[in-house]
């Protein structure tokens, strides 16, 4: 793969086109974790194929279980809750996947020898405490220096079930201890705050696992029952609707286009993008929708749009569209009117600073920003943008939405960019530039 990629114009006409997005990285990572827990040979199908998935199939045959994967087609073959080998002086390697390290952990709460876990630079950055501290409740050891990888854990066997505030809106907290709920005797107890939930619906739809899930106005309470064996199952896996963002940006900010992307999960609590960009003045629909396994999957329409008006977004709304805010932001420095946002101190906990990197590329267009209080920004909106200087990403921990926004900031702006690192969009997304080039974007 080439050291950089370079875009000089904006993208050609398209109308009318219908496009897939690779499968969903949070489904197929909750895939390879739950599956291995499982009896017998579960399958799933259109699973990503991806730099975080592979991680994640790596650190589990690396515990005893054996994965086949041909295509976008995987088999796990299960071996029950407690079916891991825990051979002396192993490491796993997540990689770059926040997700993975985090559930995995969570699957080593039982283990009878030391374990270590490592991941790349990025991940290297990231804060592990927020799992740790939970996990440590159930009677795990840990050690670490600063809750950063590399970290090792030894488990206990008769782990004891505990009660857990998650007050970050943090799916990765809340399904670590699910999962850890999920190998320990009794009731395990969650108060969170709104984040996606994957997890529950697979659980209760999938697993089949006795979970109780109220619904409160600010935070949702689980209950679970642990220990329980659960079936091997089948999975099909839609579309990544953090992936199809790139392109309803793509659609959206340019001229006399329309798009439907087909078969994306359409979970409410990933959709978040959807929702602003409709109060920006956007008009994206769902087509199709359907209910499969308790998750809502739909084809989604998108046509370009001019006049865009800037919003004021309630915070709640975040955790729906953590992933999402470098294109918003995109977004936003198109609307009329001065944009606001809060409480984004997660995005500088990303793979990336996100939060500051977004400040970054809307500064080098020529877009207003301020930083105001709690982690908020403020984003002065141009309308008649339109670039004809060079652009250079560069240094950016080789962040994969940090590339794939750029090169989406290039084609609808215009200008000269020039990207590093292209090798960073196969962690979530492998089929991006070559979607790119069949919408007739001209990359070189
Ligand atoms: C994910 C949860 C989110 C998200 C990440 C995937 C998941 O992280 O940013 O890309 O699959 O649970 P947090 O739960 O830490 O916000």
């Amino acid at each position: 793969m080439k050291k950089s990629i370079y875009i000089k114009q904006k993208i050609n006409f398209f109308k009318k086109k219908k496009i897939f997005v690779s499968g969903d990285k949070s489904l197929s990572i909750r895939f390879i974790l739950l599956s291995s827990l499982g009896r017998g040979k579960s399958v799933a199908y259109n699973i990503l194929k991806s730099e975080d998935v592979l991680s994640a199939i790596e650190c589990i045959k690396k515990l005893g279980v054996k994965i086949n994967f041909k295509n976008e087609k995987c088999i796990v073959f299960g071996k029950g809750l407690n079916g891991y080998k825990f051979k002396k002086n192993l490491t796993l390697n997540a990689g770059n996947s926040g997700t993975t390290a985090r559930l995995l952990i969570a699957t080593l709460i039982n283990s009878n020898q030391k374990i270590k876990i490592v991941g790349d630079k990025s991940l290297q950055k990231r804060d592990m405490y927020r799992v740790i501290n939970p996990l440590k409740k159930f009677g795990a050891k840990f050690k670490s220096k600063n809750g950063k990888l590399p970290i090792e854990i030894e488990g206990l066997k008769n782990t004891r079930p505990i009660f857990y505030n998650e007050n970050i809106g943090s799916a990765q907290c809340k399904s670590a201890v699910m999962i850890a709920g999920l190998k320990t005797s009794g009731k395990t107890k969650l108060r969170c705050l709104p984040s996606r939930n994957h997890t529950e619906l697979m659980f209760k739809n999938v697993l089949k696992i006795p979970i109780k899930i109220h619904k409160k106005n600010k935070y949702d309470l689980i209950e679970l029952d642990g220990l329980r064996e659960f079936n091997s199952f089948n999975y099909k896996i839609p579309g990544d609707i953090s992936s199809a963002a790139f392109f309803i940006i793509l659609t959206l900010l340019s001229k006399k286009k329309s798009l439907t992307i087909k078969n994306v999960n359409i979970n409410p609590s990933r959709t978040g993008i959807i929702k602003i960009l409709n109060m920006m003045g956007a008009s994206i629909r769902f087509l199709n929708k359907k209910i499969y396994k308790g998750e809502i999957n739909a084809d989604i329409f998108v046509k370009s749009k001019e006049n865009l008006k800037a919003i004021n977004l309630d915070p709640k709304i975040n955790s729906s569209a953590i992933d999402e805010f470098l294109l918003i932001f995109l977004a936003a420095s198109q609307c009329s009117g001065i944009s606001t946002f809060r409480n984004l101190s997660e995005l500088n906990k990303k793979e990336s600073r996100r939060l500051d990197w977004g400040i970054k590329i809307l500064n080098m267009i020529g877009i207003k920003t301020k930083k105001i209080k709690n982690d908020g920004i403020k984003i002065w909106g141009n309308p008649n943008l339109n670039l004809n200087k060079e652009y250079i990403i560069k240094n950016y921990l080789k962040d994969h939405r940090i590339f794939m926004v750029s090169t989406i900031a290039a084609l609808v702006f215009g200008g000269k960019w020039k990207i590093y690192d292209p090798i960073s969009f196969r962690t979530s997304f492998p089929s991006f530039l070559k979607i790119l080039k069949t919408l007739g974007a001209k990359i070189s």
